[in-house]
């Protein structure tokens, strides 16, 4: 068993915050250990806490959408979020939950030493202490971050759900996702 086995196991009986205290099912993340490319989304909401899987409500299927738009295959990447259980009323996770959820989050990076890390969002910006003022300060360029010894390029565009709710930010975000393909390279290219 390996460590991104192990983290996933202690995260199913997590109650380092609150948030567990509410949850169906902890949502550790999925996908390809191996992966190029690991995309971190903000926290699981209904769905994602009924099935203890990430990104399969609405906002999942738009994503799914847009990266097979681009070329990106779901399956070929790792997707987490910055907190593994879903916050009452889909609030924002707060930045003690964030913060209490982050070690998993650097040891799923560890093990999986993506070519690029995708945050989707504040949060998952949040989770990567990630330094901006407004998200669009950072969101569309490769920025280096350190997580406790480690360096990894992440680049942040938006949480689908904001391109999902404002169609004029659709293009905007498939311009990201494309610049993200073209980061990581053609290997187990779609297209
Ligand atoms: N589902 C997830 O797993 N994460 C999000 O950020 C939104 C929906």
């Amino acid at each position: 068993m390996d460590d991104l086995d192990k983290a996933a196991g202690e995260i199913m009986a997590c109650r380092l915050c609150d948030l567990h205290l509410k949850r169906t099912f902890a949502v550790p993340g999925e996908g390809n250990k191996k992966a190029e490319l690991m995309i971190i989304g903000e926290a699981p909401g209904k769905f994602e806490d009924r099935a203890g899987r990430p990104f399969i409500g609405m906002s999942g299927k738009f994503l799914t959408g847009y990266l097979e738009r681009v070329g990106i295959r779901r399956e070929d990447v790792f997707i987490t979020n910055s907190v593994k259980c879903r916050p009452p009323e889909n609030r924002k996770p707060t930045m003690v939950e964030i913060e209490a959820c982050r070690p998993y989050l650097i040891r799923q990076l560890k093990v999986i030493k993506p070519k690029l890390v995708l945050a989707l969002g504040t949060s998952a910006a949040n989770s990567l202490n990630m330094a901006y003022k407004q998200l669009n300060d950072i969101r569309g360029k490769v920025l280096r971050t350190s997580l406790d010894g480690a360096d990894f390029d992440v680049f942040v565009t938006f949480h689908p759900s904001f391109p999902m709710r404002f169609p004029s930010k659709r293009s905007a975000f498939i311009q990201d996702l494309k610049h993200v393909k073209e980061i990581i390279g053609d290997k187990n290219s779609i297209t």
